[in-house]
């Protein structure tokens, strides 16, 4: 299994047991942090693995899940972190699902020490060898249908859809699934619903989110050997929009 057929069956797991994951397994974790793409290879960003039981580390929170192991994401703060830090933590939830280990994104939970070398805790992910099922198969997956997250302005070949499937089986926080699609032939432009509540909180997980989306665009395009070139139009930026922000252009070859 490749981290693009890891897209079709990861789901969130909130229950484990307390095997061990083994030190090389994850070495390799860490080690794969290193070759993870990128949105914005500006942004100083670090990876930890916590582990409650065997070191003196506290996570706390809302919505917390116990697990043996966490893996911290520690970012700059600076403009569009959140969205490069969901864009790089989804390949390494992919890859875990990969090994076979589970995972589940914690929003609203942080480690006792949130700062690590001035660099914020932007997400935990929970993760070790679930106590239940690992995979789901896609359709049971509750995400909305394409016709309600897209407008197609013209007809969408077979390699467009397979990039729109993949992009709406990402997960979300309180699987909002705030991104919306005005679709092309060969190209995408991408908006985020506008968060229920303005809290700063709510848009930073929402920005995470798209990030994770956009890292499925990118998988799916690798998988079908397409060109993508994302850009941020100056015209389509500077407008207010009712219901969404525009993020980006997507343009598939
Ligand atoms: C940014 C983000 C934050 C999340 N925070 C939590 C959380 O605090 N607790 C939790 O149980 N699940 C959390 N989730 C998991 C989502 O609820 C889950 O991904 C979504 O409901 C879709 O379900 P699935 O992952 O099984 O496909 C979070 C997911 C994301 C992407």
């Amino acid at each position: 299994m490749n981290l693009y057929e890891a897209i079709g069956c990861r789901q969130s797991v909130r229950s484990y047991t307390k095997r061990e994951a083994p030190e090389h397994l994850k070495s390799k974790i860490l080690s794969f942090f290193e070759k993870t793409s990128r949105l914005n290879d500006r942004i100083r960003i670090e990876l930890e693995i916590l582990e409650p039981d065997a070191k003196n580390v506290r996570i706390k929170g809302m919505w917390k899940v116990e697990a043996p192991y966490y893996l911290a994401l520690y970012s700059e703060t600076v403009d569009g972190y959140e969205r490069n830090a969901g864009y790089i933590m989804e390949q390494l939830v992919l890859y875990m699902t990969v090994k076979g280990l589970g995972t589940c994104y914690l929003g609203g939970s942080r480690p006792d020490q949130p700062v690590k070398n001035g660099k914020k805790c932007v997400i935990l992910v929970a993760f070790g060898y679930p106590e239940g099922k690992l995979y789901r198969e896609s359709p049971l997956a509750k995400r909305h249908p394409l016709s309600s997250l897209c407008v197609f302005k013209e007809e969408a070949g077979e390699q467009m859809k397979t990039i729109l499937k993949a992009a709406r089986l990402a997960p979300s926080a309180f699987n909002a699934q705030p991104w919306r699609f005005i679709v092309y032939s060969d190209r995408i432009y991408v908006f985020a619903r506008k968060p229920r509540i303005s809290l700063k909180a709510e848009k930073g997980m929402r920005d995470f989110s798209m990030g994770v989306m956009l890292s499925h665009i990118m998988l799916a395009a690798e998988e079908l050997w397409m060109e993508l070139k994302t850009e941020t139009e100056e015209q389509f930026a500077a407008k207010a929009y009712k219901n969404g922000d525009y993020v980006a252009t997507l343009t598939l070859r």
